[in-house]
This record gives structure tokens, sequence and C-alpha cells, in this order.
């Protein structure tokens, strides 16, 4: 007996009590075994009640993530397939590097409950405390050429997006290119990272750092003005498996539609779902400061900003500060 099929058989009673006698018949073991089985579970922050006459009762799952939980969850063909749950990183961000390097596939995925050197955009760090959070690297291979990568941060954005509405019910807003916020408020962020060879794209590392059961004591104050979780935002706990099967879900459709039809529909998608786009923004870029307002995505991803006279530049890199 492994002590999935005990989980499974408990979670089928959905909060009944199950007798020993009828577990141990179930499953063709003795008594014996399944009271250690039990033990094993408890020991995993399973809560599991035992009441003498009556059995055993599921009434509690640990908090941590974990890949029988995960696993039937997911409704993909390949992203997540591959998965590596890893408790405390540096980042995953380098696991999933690795592993690329390595000659893993397309959609392998790695997830931590918690990084200790969490990057973000821009050379900035990225907290990522244990347990509360999402903080998980994609590996994909897309056969496009390097300069459009860009596109694909724009396209992780949408995908995180549709994933999230479809479980909780808020209203997200995308700021170029890809943070998510909720009322004005940072959600989430998106790291891409590439690998090239003689301008040959090899492959991309999408990094996805969302804020799912943070409580305010988990923000240092001054983040608190600019940041959100999942949670506070909507004040429900939310069930990381869930939210991670749906994510990647949103996101396998959008790549199969990109690949196929081209960045267009992903344009669309982005524009509709932005709240940078007809609103006066000031632009920090590594060749200074721009602000005008930012009209509609280009053809490779980069942001079309009307300056105040009138003429157009299109912005590839930069840092929007509100
Ligand atoms: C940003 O908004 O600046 C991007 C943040 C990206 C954070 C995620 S968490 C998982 C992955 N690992 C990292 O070190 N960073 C990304």
């Amino acid at each position: 007996m492994s002590k999935d099929n005990l989980l499974n058989l408990l979670e089928a009673e959905a909060g009944k009590y199950v007798s020993g006698e009828e577990i141990s018949q179930k499953l063709q073991v003795s008594r014996t075994a399944v009271w250690k089985k039990i033990r094993k579970l408890t020991s995993e922050g399973y809560i599991i009640e035992a009441v003498p006459r009556l059995g055993y009762r599921l009434s509690g799952k640990p908090s941590h993530l974990s890949v029988h939980e995960l696993l039937p969850k997911l409704n993909t063909k390949s992203f997540g397939r591959a998965l590596h749950l890893l408790d405390v990183v540096p980042s995953t961000q380098d696991e999933v590097r690795r592993l690329a390097d390595q000659g893993a596939a397309e959609g392998t995925l790695v997830i931590a409950e918690q990084q200790t050197k969490g990057r973000g955009r821009m050379g900035r760090s990225w907290a990522s405390p244990k347990g509360k959070g999402i903080w998980m690297s994609l590996l994909l291979r897309p056969p496009v050429p390097l300069p459009l990568t860009p596109q694909l941060t724009l396209l992780a954005a949408v995908a995180l997006s549709r994933g999230i509405s479809r479980l909780v019910p808020i209203t997200i807003g995308i700021k170029w290119p890809n943070d998510l916020l909720v009322n004005g408020k940072k959600i989430s962020g998106i790291l891409l990272e590439s690998a090239a060879e003689d301008e040959r794209l090899r492959y991309v590392i999408v990094g996805m750092g969302i804020s799912v059961n943070l409580d305010p004591e988990d923000y240092p104050e001054e983040l608190l003005e600019k940041a959100i979780s999942l949670k506070m935002a909507s004040g429900a706990v939310i069930d990381r498996s869930e939210l991670i099967a749906v994510i990647l879900e949103e996101f396998e459709r959008l790549y199969a539609l990109y690949l196929e039809q081209g960045f267009a529909p992903i344009r669309s998608l982005w524009e509709a779902h932005s709240v940078t786009l007809n609103n006066h923004t000031v632009l920090n870029t590594p060749q200074g400061q721009v602000q005008g307002i930012p009209r509609e995505l280009d053809d490779m991803g980069g942001l079309r900003i009307e300056l105040e006279d009138g003429s157009f530049k299109t912005i590839y890199s930069a840092v929007i500060d509100s």
C-alpha cells in the first residue's frame, strides 16, 4: 500500500470517518500497516482524526505544495509534466537553467516553497517567503527569432492574468510589460531570461512570482503601499495547487495560439487587460526618462508612446514607477 492509496481513499470519503477495518480490507493490508501510514501522513502535515469505533477522518491538508495534490489537477500536455517541487532554493530560475542545459524538455517546471535569492527585473531582488506564494519557473524552447522574445513576456502576463481571474474574483490590470496589478498594487511579477547561441534562441525561462497568501506582516512596511497579495485583495485563502494548474492551462493554450497564429491575438488580449495604455506615463529607460501617453504595442511587443509634440517613440525596455 502506498500512502497515496490511503490518502485517495480518505479523500474520496470527503470528511467522513472510515474504519480501520474498511481501510485494511480495501487496501489489502494489516491494521498495523494502516496505522503506520496514518502516522506518516500526519507527520507530513495532514490532519487525520482517529476516533475509536468510528475510524479515521481527513480534516486538513498540509499547507505546503505536493506533487500528489498538483499532478491530478493538471490539465496540460507538456507544461508542468516534468515537475520539480523543491523546498528552499536560491532561485528557481537557476534550477531551470541547469535542467535546460542538461537537455530538459519544454514545459519543465520548477516550483519552490521559498527562495533565498529570488530576483526580479532590472536587477531587483524578489522576496519569496516560505509557503505563501507561487515561486516558479517554466522552460520554453520557442522556435522564434531572438528579437521576438519580449513577446513571450507579454504572453506570460496575459496567461497569469487569465489564470488568476478563473479562481479569484478580482479585476487584474497589466502594467507594461508584465506586472499584474489589483487596484494599482502589484500582485505578481514575471522575469524572462533567455539563452542564445550565435544569435539563435536556445531557450527561455519564464519566472513567475505570485503573492498568493501573504499577510500584511509578510511585507516590509514601505512595500505595503505598492504590493498586495491575492488573499489580502480577495479576503480568502487561495489553494496554490489549483492556481498553478489553471495558470499552466492558460499558458499552454496561449502559447499554442502564439506558435500557430503569431503575436497578433496575444497583442489584442494584452491590450484589453492593460492599465498602461492611454494614461500619461513616465518611463525610466536605459537611455533616460521618456514621458507621454502609451497608445499601443508594436509588432515586436514594444510600447508606442505618443509624445507631447504628437510624434511617436517605441520603448522596448523601461521601468514605470507608479
Ligand atoms: C519582477 O516583477 O521584477 C519579476 C519578479 C519575478 C520573480 C520570480 S519568482 C520565481 C522566479 N525566480 C526568481 O528568482 N524570480 C522569478
